[in-house]
């Protein structure tokens, strides 16, 4: 019998805590695997006092008993890349020793970021809110089937294929002219980086990673695999189209590392105990006022990759039963309890009010004009969590509020987060018996 691969993924729009979670789940696994997104991804670590951010490397790169994994599915940007290497061999981790890549992964090239740049600018008012790191351009790219791959960067042909594709991007730059034309000499500086980069790529230890993820479950090998943004940004299932440009839900992993679904074991659901969106597009439960404001300052709520504040608001129930439903999920994880601790009252989004009348489902069309959230308001702790360490410290209104949402989505929540750091977690041992 080989082994499964679980799935930790984000159950709203991203920045639930995936990287801080996958650290603290690494010792439990022999691999852990991106399996998509790229740059645009800030996940962040906090232990012994220091906090790391990783946008392409996966979250178990700090532990020696590991391999970390970067998929097919994953886009890879040289230039971020080199740069986050370079900061962890500051921090004397050994990163050749512990990650691979894999040969079909694409590559996000210079001009890819432009485009990125360009697209956003042409569209005004109604831009998505990219993090720009060009992640749209390069999925496009892989899926109009003009990309360049990893595997082409040892290929003897790579500078004629990268200058095919960058004359491709030129010719579709001077389209947004009107919008967006970048500074003199700006994309013959990219360049001198890009292939810096490509050059930090190719000495790292590059594998057929499908083969490679396959026969470790047949050796017994315990495979996490780490999912980046969350499922409402989803390019299928999200809030198109303010959504990133991949399958950030649970079928991702398949296609991602290369697994049949049958080999997908536990499916781990992160979500925070409220809720936060960066970028545009809509948001039900979003506070504008002075307990929107008070979120994202206790739970210092600026995004990991731009530093943009994030627009914080209310758990929204619907949206949650939706992601668990998509996704198949098996365990929930429920993260920054400690966030909501100032609040005499704390709201939960049961059913939005539509012109059809009251619904407890995810339309079609979430736009403010169309749903309007419905709330329950269960009492708030009042207490400093932080320093909590089991189950049984949890004051009753945070327990009731943990069994309120699982009955409400029929999913046992599994662990607590109650700070950033590592050891500020309590697992349920309860829950997971
Ligand atoms: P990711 O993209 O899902 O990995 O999440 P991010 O790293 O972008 O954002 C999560 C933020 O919340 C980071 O700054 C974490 O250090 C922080 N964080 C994670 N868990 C907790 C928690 O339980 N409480 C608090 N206060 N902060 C947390
Ligand atoms: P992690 O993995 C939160 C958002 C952007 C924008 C939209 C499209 O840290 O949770 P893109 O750069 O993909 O073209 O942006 O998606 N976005 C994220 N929001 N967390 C992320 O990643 C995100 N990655 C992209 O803000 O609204
Ligand atoms: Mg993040």
């Amino acid at each position: 019998m080989t082994n499964k691969v679980d799935i930790l993924l984000g159950l709203q729009w991203g920045d639930e805590g995936k990287g801080k979670l996958v650290d603290v789940l690494t010792p439990r696994y022999d691999i852990i695997a991106r399996f998509q997104g790229g740059p645009n991804a800030g996940h962040t670590l906090e232990f012994e006092g220091t906090k790391h951010v990783l946008h392409t490397i996966p979250s178990g790169i700090f532990h020696s008993t590991v391999t970390n994994l970067v998929g097919n599915g994953v886009v890879i940007d040289p230039v971020v890349f080199a740069k986050e290497i370079a900061a962890l061999r500051v921090k004397n981790v050994p990163v050749n020793d512990r990650l691979l890549i894999s040969r079909k992964a694409h590559v996000i090239v210079p001009t890819h970021r432009l485009l990125d740049r360009a697209s956003e600018a042409s569209k005004g008012e109604a831009k998505i809110g990219s993090t720009l790191k060009g992640i749209g351009p390069s999925y496009m790219d892989k899926t109009g089937r003009n990309g360049l791959r990893v595997g082409d960067l040892l290929d003897e042909k790579f500078p004629q294929l990268y200058e095919a594709l960058k004359q491709k991007h030129i010719h579709l730059l001077k389209g947004f002219e009107a919008f967006y034309t970048p500074q003199e000499g700006e994309l013959d500086a990219m360049e001198k980086e890009f292939m810096e980069g490509v050059a930090v790529l190719k000495s790292l230890t590059i594998v057929d990673s499908e083969h490679y993820v396959n026969r470790a479950l047949l050796e017994g090998k315990k495979i996490l695999a780490e999912g980046a943004q969350g499922s409402m940004l989803d390019i299928d299932f999200g809030t198109y189209p303010f959504v990133t440009s991949s399958n950030t839900v649970a079928a991702g992993a398949c296609t991602g590392i290369g697994i049949a679904p049958a080999r997908i074991g536990e499916v781990i659901g992160i979500f925070k105990a409220y809720c936060t969106r960066v970028g545009g597009g809509p948001f039900p439960t979003e506070l504008t006022d002075e307990t929107g404001e008070h979120m994202r300052k206790v739970g210092n709520e600026f995004g990991s990759t731009t530093g943009r504040a994030r627009r914080c608001g209310w758990l929204d129930l619907p949206q949650m039963k939706y992601a668990c439903m998509i996704n198949g999920v098996t365990q929930l994880i429920m993260m920054k309890a400690d966030v909501l601790s100032d609040f005499d009252t704390i709201r939960v989004c049961t059913h939005y009010q539509t012109a059809e009348g009251l619904i407890d489902y995810l339309p079609y069309d979430i736009d403010p004009s169309k749903v309007q959230p419905v709330y329950a308001d269960l009492p708030g702790w009042k207490m400093d969590l932080t320093g909590m360490r089991h189950d049984h410290e949890l004051p009753d209104a945070l327990t009731g509020y943990i069994a309120y949402i699982e009955e409400k989505l029929g999913v046992p929540i599994t662990v607590v987060s109650v700070g950033p750091d590592r050891t500020q977690t309590i697992v349920r041992e309860k829950a997971l018996a």
